[in-house]
């Protein structure tokens, strides 16, 4: 039993010792839990990742770190914590989707379905020709996807800086929105300038709350992700857009 114990410790230290962070080990142990801990120790081991640089954002429910592969490549993985994780909200997220026709009823599989969700949906969106992050692996709580940004800087998003041709990013996201309403059958439910990124092109990320069409709610989280959309480029010096006819034309497939 003990020795069990002993090589659970020695797993875990060496886990820790691939995380770089300013801060001391207090703080990873209060961010990582045992378990997340186990899941790196596992990737590292099996060459997905080869350390953890530093975190670039603490979200609400999720971190997300800037990681390094063992061929140099840089990665986003996005963390969720199950303390923090709002399990009423996103139960509704999950409702009607016949991929997880069975919710889980434990925190840890609540949280898992979740992650896997985002991964699943990244595919799905990926394969219809929406820019998102490329997904490249995904273990319990822990989503590992491509990087966006630079030599471990990561590009603005659409809250952080203006696009520097607003009228081509709406054009961008909006079409972005279209597709992956009639191609990927999906809505992203969350849109807005916070989850887009400005890189080469805009970049839609956090789609882990996206829902099939078939949810019941699609067609009004569909509204109010156009809504933000339009709402948010009605402040720059560029021809407005009616909302209601934006609207109709992304939905018959008619936006140009
Ligand atoms: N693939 C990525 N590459 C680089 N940075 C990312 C990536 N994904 C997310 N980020 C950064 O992390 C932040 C939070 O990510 P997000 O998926 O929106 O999580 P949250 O659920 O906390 O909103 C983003 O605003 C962005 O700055
Ligand atoms: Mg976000």
């Amino acid at each position: 039993m003990s020795k069990k114990i002993d090589r659970l410790e020695e797993r875990l230290d060496k886990a820790r010792m691939r995380i770089k962070r300013s801060e001391d080990r207090q703080v990873i142990e209060s961010v990582f839990d045992t378990k997340t801990l186990l899941i790196l120790y596992h990737m590292f081991n099996k060459g997905i990742l080869n350390e953890i640089n530093g975190v670039i954002s603490t979200g609400k429910e999720a971190n997300v770190y800037w990681g390094i592969q063992p061929d140099g490549v840089d990665v986003a993985i996005k963390i969720y914590r199950i303390s923090t994780f709002n399990f009423k909200r996103i139960t509704l997220y999950l409702e009607g989707d016949p991929r997880f026709s069975r919710i889980p009823r434990a925190r840890s599989g609540l949280i898992t379905a979740w992650a896997s969700k985002e991964f699943k949906n990244l595919l799905r969106a990926e394969a219809a020709g929406v820019r998102v992050p490329h997904p490249i692996h995904v273990q319990r709580n822990i989503l590992v996807m491509e990087f966006i940004g630079e030599k471990g800087y990561p590009a603005p998003t659409m809250h952080q800086q203006d696009p520097e041709k607003p009228e081509k990013a709406r054009k961008a996201i909006l079409k972005a929105v279209s597709t992956l309403y009639h191609e990927a059958h999906l809505v992203h439910a969350d849109l807005s300038e916070y989850n887009i990124m400005l890189w080469k092109e805009p970049v839609i990320i956090d789609i882990s709350q996206a829902v099939v069409l078939d949810h019941p709610h699609s067609e009004m989280f569909f509204e109010r992700d156009v809504r933000n959309i339009v709402a948010f480029f009605d402040d720059f010096e560029i021809p407005k857009l009616d909302l209601a006819e934006t609207i109709a034309a992304i939905r018959q497939g008619e936006y140009k």
